[in-house]
This record gives C-alpha cells, sequence and structure tokens, in this order.
C-alpha cells in the first residue's frame, strides 16, 4: 500500500451563507494538499483568502461542505475539536489575565485531571522550552507582547499536540520582535517535531519558517512549493506578484529551436530553456517575462539603455525605477564598489542577468 500523508485535505470546500443574506459563497475551494509529519507548512496569501477558514476547518471549529480531512489515515470531519488532539495559537493571545503564567499554560493539563507533580513537570519543561523559566508566577499583564506569545506557544505545546496550527501568531509584535520570534518559533517546532500549519500574510515569514509555503488565492490553491521554488518558479504571475517584487514585462513566445525557446520582449530576444518556461506555450502566445530586481544588473557595456527616474539608497542596496519607453522596471543595485548612485534622470545601461529570467502565460 502507498505511504499515505499525516495530514490530507481532499477536494474541500467551504460555503458560508453569504452576509448579505443572498446565497452562498465558497470561501475555500478544491483545496488538495498532503502534509507530512513533523512538516512546517505557512499558508500565504491576501485578506480574504481562506486561511484562517482552512485552519479552523483542521481545529474541527468549522466542517467542510465538501471533500475529507484525514490525520493520519482516519477522516476527521466529524470529530469534536477537542477529540483531535491539536491546538491553536492565535493572533491576540487569548491568556486569562486574572491565572499565573503557570496557571495559564497548566489550564488544558488540569481539565484532563492529571496528577500534580506530572502538570507540574510537563509545565516546568514546556516553559523551559519556549524561554520563560523564573517568570511562571508572573500574571500575563506583567509580560511583554513576546512574552505573552511564548505563554500561549507554551499552553499549546504542553498539551503535545499532534498538530500544532498558528493563525498569524505574530502580528501584534513589532518587526523586530517579530523577526527574533520566528526563529523562535522554528527551533522549537524542529526540536519537538511537531506537524505544523502556520497562517500569515506576511512572506518573509512565511519564507523563512516553511518547509513548504501554500499560496492561496480566492479560496484555492495557487501553488505549494518550497520557499526557493514559490521564488524562481512561481506558478502564476499572481504568486510572482506576491512573494517578493517583479517586473512582469509583455512578452511573445516567436520560436522554438528544441529545448530553446525564442521570447521577443522589449524589442529584443531572448533565448530561454525549456526549464525557464511555467508551462509549455505556443508559438506566437502571448506571455510574460518575469525579471526579479535583482537579476537586473547595471554596467556601463549592457546592452539595454533607460532612464532612472526614481533612485533610492537603502545602504547595502539602491532600489532604483527605470523607466525604457512605456516600460517601468525595478532594479536593485547591489554593487559595493560602484561610486555613485545613479541621479534621477540619469541614463543607464544594463543586461538581464542569464539564467534568472522566467516565463508565465500572459
Ligand atoms: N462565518 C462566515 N460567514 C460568512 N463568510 C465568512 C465567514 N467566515 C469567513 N467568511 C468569508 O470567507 C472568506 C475567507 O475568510 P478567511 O477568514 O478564511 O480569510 P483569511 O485568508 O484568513 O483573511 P485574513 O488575512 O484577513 O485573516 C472571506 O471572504 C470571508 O468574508
Ligand atoms: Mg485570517
Amino acid at each position: 500500500m502507498a505511504e499515505v500523508s499525516y495530514l490530507v485535505f481532499q477536494d474541500i470546500e467551504k460555503r458560508f451563507s453569504s452576509r448579505e443574506g443572498k446565497g452562498q459563497v465558497a470561501a475555500v475551494q478544491n483545496v488538495n494538499l498532503q502534509i507530512e509529519q513533523g512538516e512546517l507548512i505557512t499558508l500565504l496569501g491576501p485578506s480574504g483568502c481562506g486561511k484562517t477558514t482552512t485552519l479552523r476547518m483542521v481545529a474541527g471549529f468549522e466542517s467542510p461542505s465538501r471533500g475529507e480531512i484525514l490525520l493520519a489515515g482516519e477522516r476527521i470531519n466529524q470529530k469534536p475539536p477537542h477529540r483531535r488532539e491539536m491546538a491553536m495559537v492565535f493572533q491576540s493571545y487569548a491568556l486569562f489575565p486574572h491565572l499565573s503564567v503557570f496557571e495559564n499554560v497548566a489550564y488544558g493539563l488540569r481539565l484532563r485531571s492529571l496528577l500534580e507533580i506530572e502538570v507540574r513537570k510537563r509545565v516546568l519543561e514546556v516553559l523551559e522550552l519556549v524561554g520563560l523559566e523564573g517568570l511562571e508566577h508572573r500574571p500575563p499583564q506583567q509580560l511583554s507582547g513576546g512574552q505573552q506569545q511564548r505563554v500561549a506557544l507554551a499552553r499549546a505545546l504542553v498539551l503535545q499536540p499532534k498538530v500544532l496550527l498558528m493563525d498569524e501568531p505574530l502580528s501584534n509584535l513589532d518587526a523586530k520582535l517579530r523577526e527574533q520570534m520566528r526563529t523562535e518559533i522554528r527551533r522549537i517546532q524542529q526540536t519537538l517535531g511537531i506537524t505544523t500549519l502556520y497562517v500569515t500574510h506576511d512572506q518573509a515569514e512565511a519564507m523563512t519558517l516553511a518547509d513548504r509555503i501554500v499560496i492561496m488565492h480566492r479560496g484555492q490553491i495557487e501553488q505549494v512549493d518550497v520557499p526557493t521554488q514559490i521564488y524562481q518558479r512561481p506558478a502564476s504571475a499572481f504568486v510572482a506578484d506576491f512573494i517578493g517584487q517583479s517586473n512582469l514585462l509583455p512578452a511573445r513566445v516567436v520560436g522554438r529551436e528544441g529545448e530553446v525557446w525564442i521570447i521577443q520582449a522589449l524589442e529584443q530576444t531572448f533565448r530561454l530553456p525549456s526549464t525557464a518556461l511555467a508551462r509549455p506555450l505556443a508559438i506566437g502566445e502571448a506571455a510574460q517575462l518575469l525579471i526579479r530586481p535583482e537579476a537586473v544588473c547595471l554596467h556601463p557595456r549592457g546592452s539595454l539603455r533607460a532612464g532612472v527616474q526614481r533612485a533610492t539608497y537603502l545602504g547595502p542596496i539602491v532600489e532604483y525605477e527605470l523607466t525604457l519607453g512605456t516600460q517601468l522596471l525595478t532594479v536593485v543595485d547591489r554593487d559595493p564598489l560602484r561610486p555613485r548612485i545613479y541621479p534621477v534622470g540619469a541614463e543607464v545601461n544594463f543586461d538581464f542577468l542569464p539564467g534568472c529570467l522566467y516565463l508565465l502565460p500572459a
């Protein structure tokens, strides 16, 4: 028998009655996904794309309108939340203000009527894991935002859930703390080897945390892949645009010589290997050429030429907006030896780094 994945979504759909009271709207549709044990999957996408709804169906707070959710081969659609052995961490930490850190974390264990000595052992272990040792007697309001989020995480982990669900857990923290906490979350997740579904709309967070990223758009999955593939080989213009900065130039397929495709864009001809195409296209078909800002290489002998419309100095990099006819081109220049910043109005020469071009359907 084929090996089954740990957590499986089979053709999941969730419809809600529309808020205007007219018929139904699909919040999630055609979702098929296989998650392996110990994987950290981030669900990434714009507001309203169905991330929270997906997570809530796994937790059992919503039931799918169609399709199956399987955990370790068992269908769990009808299983009530408290019997799924999952734990969820929310954006609002939802701590009990009148209980100490220790009692907040111990809460779920007490409902299971464990021996006091066992409760103590498990709570102290998990507090150490999340870096809160010594703070167990404090009330939550005497903790920083980051520490409160650690309590929320500890409270989830102490239950030793089969799956950890996190819905934008860091969005209430400032940028610096968010970066620190995401490294911490990754460390803890890997220490425990716990299967995790992590919702975010922050692409840097999704990239640094994930084994694989699921990009959602209007209730559907656009792409599931490891971060490098999502960035370098996006499945659609939506993904390309959503992850990182992108220049999408109007292009056309004009010919093909075996595994080499001849593409026209910016009145130039480019030769791309088949691997640089999101999918095979017909000769004559319109397309979009994806060029990441760092793949534009400024140098005096470059064969293309454009005017500087905007120059932003950011220390290690300079960001330019170039105009080339009606086309705008975002460029990130990180040459530490370049003596000066090109001023607005200057004309610059450049080339595209070969091997960094990618062709998407129009
Ligand atoms: N209980 C509900 N009743 C009706 N519509 C709902 C309900 N819950 C969610 N929706 C709709 O389903 C869609 C997906 O919502 P969801 O909360 O899953 O999005 P999200 O990706 O988590 O967005 P955000 O990033 O803003 O949190 C939205 O259009 C939302 O309005
Ligand atoms: Mg949400």
